[in-house]
């Protein structure tokens, strides 16, 4: 097998004397989607938090690409490839969708190829390029979010809750998209309640309760598995 793009070992972490990360083992196959279930509280963003390096563990182990990142900044991971969506949006409410798009742009990719490549995907943010990305609706938002991962080309995307307050047909249009990031060769762990939308473009799933990986698999037999777990939240 191949070194998974992510590997998670044992990792433990607490907010303050609260442990909330109890051994949480994860891996995610390099090249695949993996949905990242579960009822709230479980310790999803908290996991997120680790991974991309904006809270320590108190052991265990973090990978990326077989790389031991554990105690890595932000900025070290984006360099090995790491783009995180963290939950909320994550715009510039006072700036213009093209001033949030051109402040997205990288070392190396120009400004233009930022805005052709997020307007490819979204054609809503070219109609709206000189609109202040805070007046726009939540899911247009969250577009302009997006096109940040889009941008980057990242080797592993992490998402949290892309659908958080959008209605259902706006949350499907956006996993569509996840998918296309995807069929680029993107891999992907995506946080989410709507389990059914995430589960339809994902290789694999993992379900966390308790501050535990209880159970991972393909979508089938989580889905089968796990409903009981699943519609804890909005399945
Ligand atoms: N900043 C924080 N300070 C203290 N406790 C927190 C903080 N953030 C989250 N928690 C607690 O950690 C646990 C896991 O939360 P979280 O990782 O947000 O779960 P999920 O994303 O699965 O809903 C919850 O009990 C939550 O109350
Ligand atoms: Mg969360």
């Amino acid at each position: 097998m191949s070194v998974p793009i992510l590997e998670v070992v044992d990792v433990h972490a607490a907010y303050g004397r609260i442990e909330v990360l109890r051994g949480v083992d994860l891996r995610v196959p390099r090249g695949s989607v993996m949905a990242l279930l579960g009822p709230n509280g479980g310790g999803k963003s908290t996991l997120l938090k680790v991974i991309s390096g904006q809270m320590e563990v108190t052991s265990g182990d973090v990978h990326l690409g077989g790389v031991n990142v554990s105690g890595a900044k932000p900025a070290e991971l984006a360099r090995l490839g790491l783009c995180t969506i963290p939950e909320g949006r994550s715009v510039f409410p006072n700036l213009t969708v093209e001033e949030n798009l051109l402040l997205m742009s990288y070392a190396g990719v120009p400004a233009e190829q930022v805005l052709e490549t997020a307007f490819g995907y979204f054609p809503r943010l070219e109609q709206r390029r000189d609109q202040l990305a805070g007046t726009m609706s939540g899911g247009e938002q969250q577009m302009l979010a997006m096109s940040r991962a889009l941008a980057s080309d990242p080797a592993l995307l992490l998402l949290d809750e892309l659908s958080m307050g959008l209605a259902p047909l706006i949350v499907e249009e956006l996993y569509e998209t996840v998918g296309q990031i995807a069929q680029s060769g993107v891999s992907i762990l995506c946080i989410e309640q709507f389990a059914k939308t995430a589960l339809a473009v994902s290789d694999y799933a993992a379900v966390m309760v308790g501050g535990r990986v209880i159970a991972s698999g393909e979508p089938d037999e989580i889905n089968e598995s796990m409903a009981d777990v699943m519609l804890g939240g909005a399945a």
